[in-house]
């Protein structure tokens, strides 16, 4: 079997028109793909997550329970035990970061993949803790120390989390981050 890619590298820097039939429809529904410039706090703050962390919100979609974001833990600290109803890719960023219940460490360019009916513990340990890119679905219910329910996050929790922050802070309500 060939594992060549069989389209040619182009060597132009030129838009190509595809000619594909259905460039209305996606112009009339698609919500459109963009660039967030997470970078730039005008385009999406950190809003304060308890007080050793923060959030900087990149996509909510509400038909699909989907919400984006960067985790900042600050310094060495834990993110309380979590159960997952639906599945999670996160990037390590900067620092490092382990769960009590796996034996790995996430490191920089590190990828975390959390799927339905798991519970863990995020630690970070670094002196700089860990920032991590997560493409998040589904609900995440939290627990205290003892096993007991707390708290259930989900995309219009991520929302509220996001909106509350820019009304207390008269900061407009980014549009690109709703998909
Ligand atoms: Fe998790």
């Amino acid at each position: 079997m060939a594992t060549e890619m069989k389209a040619p590298p182009s060597d132009k820097k030129e838009i190509v028109d595809i000619h594909y039939p259905y460039r209305d429809l996606v112009a009339r529904t698609s919500p459109g793909g963009r660039y967030i410039d997470t970078p730039d706090d005008n385009e999406t703050p950190w809003v304060p997550f308890g007080d050793n962390a923060a959030i900087k919100h990149i996509a909510f979609d509400v038909r699909q329970n989907i919400f984006s974001n960067i985790l900042w833990v600050k310094s060495p600290g834990t993110i309380g035990t979590h159960f997952h109803r639906g599945t999670i890719m996160m990037v390590c960023l900067e620092g490092s970061v382990r769960y009590l219940e796996y034996d790995w460490v996430a490191q920089p360019q590190g990828v975390i993949l959390e799927t339905p009916g798991e519970s863990h513990t995020l630690v970070t340990e670094h002196p700089d803790g860990v920032k991590l890119f997560g493409w998040m679905q589904g609900p995440i219910d939290f627990f205290d120390a003892d096993g007991k329910f707390v708290d259930t996050t989900d995309v219009f929790w991520f929302m509220n989390h996001y909106e509350t922050y820019c009304r207390e802070q008269g900061i407009p309500i980014n549009p690109k981050l709703y998909l």
